[in-house]
């Protein structure tokens, strides 16, 4: 089996494959290996509960691996609600699914209490909507520590810039109102951002026992630490430590276990850690221009399909296979500027989080080679949009070494029906 790009290639999938994959269903095209995603879990298995956060990777089909393999869901909306149950999920089960927000909307809200679900409260208003038609709903409370951390400032969700969770000096006024409307407390949960460093998460193990260990505090039976965990995007990226990772956390709850005299659990909620290196996009050169001394490489993929490097300027490898299924990793390689289709000259997936261009050591392909943006199985589809009519693109899943399809291409005629009245 001749594997593309061995450095790379985390999923060690076979160039055979995906020109098989290309014949069938044309790029571009995402493609996820289960494995890799079950390895992960394993990884986290310490921590009493690991739930998803679905928004990295919604599909049903990847909600149904998680299900399968002990982990349960977070859902940020009524779409992610209805995704959670359709890959089984039981909302009655031990809090399978628990909603995450700052706000209800109505037709939410409503879902919400006909099905029990449990809701992990992030805001003061929040408390007032549930307590007062729901009594002795199961809820959380999401504290926004005062600080927060990302691997971008779009993506710090604490500290005062930050809309998410309940300021840490209005927790002690919204446990009278939990108590005043009967509401059950039963979790402190705590997401600062994505990319965590060891340092801001001390601050925030350090955060969580100052606002848990309080007079006023019911007993609870859970503390999240969220999500945020890193994983290796550049060769040289270190991964994340997950055995001192639940270290710092065990440590936390077992403080606050001898505090409330009974144990508690701990759980983790990540998203980027479960999915991102399971998931590659497959794309074709269809255009090459070279303009002064720059090389532009212009592929049939766009920021509609894979934002991150626009909305970020992230950082995801690129390899390359000839149109006739050559592996090109170890070719000459010259700085090239990787391009999408849209019509927006931001469409550039080369580019610094200032908009400012960037390049990549790609090598010297033609027209009809493939690329291959590695590390996208999180926030890749899940962060599509149909900008410029574009249809969403298919994502496959290769389960024990057997793939198949998990969403089909979106026809442009679906795009369209969406106005006909
Ligand atoms: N829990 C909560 C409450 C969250 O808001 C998030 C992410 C997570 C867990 C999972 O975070 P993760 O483990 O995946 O870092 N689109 C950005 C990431 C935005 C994350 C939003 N919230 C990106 O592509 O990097």
């Amino acid at each position: 089996m001749q594997i593309f790009d061995k450095k790379f290639n985390k999923n060690n999938i076979s160039i055979k494959t995906i020109l098989f994959l290309i014949k069938k269903y044309k790029t571009p095209f995402w493609l996820y290996c289960a494995e890799n995603i079950k390895n992960k879990i394993l990884q986290l298995k310490k921590f009493d509960t690991i739930r998803f956060a679905q928004k990295s990777c919604s599909n049903i089909n990847i909600l149904k691996i998680m299900r399968y393999e002990g982990v349960k869901v977070d859902a940020i909306s009524l779409g992610e609600i209805e995704r959670a149950l359709t890959a089984g999920y039981n909302p009655k089960k031990n809090n399978d699914i628990v909603f995450t927000s700052d706000i209800f909307d109505k037709q939410t809200l409503k879902r919400i209490i006909d099905l029990n679900i449990t809701v992990n409260i992030g805001s003061i208003d929040m408390i007032h909507q549930l307590g007062s038609i729901s009594k002795g709903h199961n809820i959380w409370l999401r504290i926004n520590p005062g600080f927060g951390h990302g691997h971008n400032k779009r993506t710090n969700t604490g500290g005062e810039t930050s809309k998410h969770g309940i300021w840490y000096t209005d927790l002690k006024k919204s446990i009278y109102l939990i108590k005043k409307y009967n509401l059950n407390l039963i979790g402190i949960h705590m997401h600062i951002g994505s990319g965590v460093d060891y340092y801001h998460l001390q601050k925030v193990c350090n955060s969580m026992l100052n606002n848990v260990l309080k007079p006023y505090m019911p007993k609870i039976d859970i503390i999240s630490a969220g999500g945020g965990l890193s994983i290796p995007y550049k060769e040289r990226d270190i991964k994340v430590n997950t055995d001192h990772y639940f270290k710092l956390w065990n440590n936390t709850r077992n403080i606050i276990n001898n505090f409330f005299k009974k144990n508690i659990k701990l759980e983790i909620e990540p998203g980027r850690f479960l999915v991102a290196e399971s998931g590659i996009l497959i794309c074709q050169v269809c255009a090459i221009k070279n303009i002064k001394k720059k090389r532009f490489v212009i592929v049939d993929a766009g920021f509609n399909d894979l934002i991150r490097p626009v909305m970020y300027g992230s950082y995801h490898y690129i390899s390359a296979i000839s149109s006739k299924g050559k592996d090109m990793s170890n070719d000459l390689k010259i700085n090239t500027i990787v391009a999408g289709p849209l019509c927006e000259s931001g469409d550039i997936f080369t580019q610094l989080d200032n908009g400012e261009i960037s390049y990549f050591m790609l090598p010297i392909v033609n027209l009809g080679d493939y690329l291959i943006f590695h590390d996208t199985g999180a926030y890749g589809a899940s962060m599509s949009s149909n900008y410029n009519s574009r249809p969403l693109i298919p994502e496959i899943l290769i389960e024990n070494n057997i793939p198949k399809i998990i969403r089909r291409r979106q026809k442009i005629q679906e795009l369209i029906n969406l106005e006909l009245f």
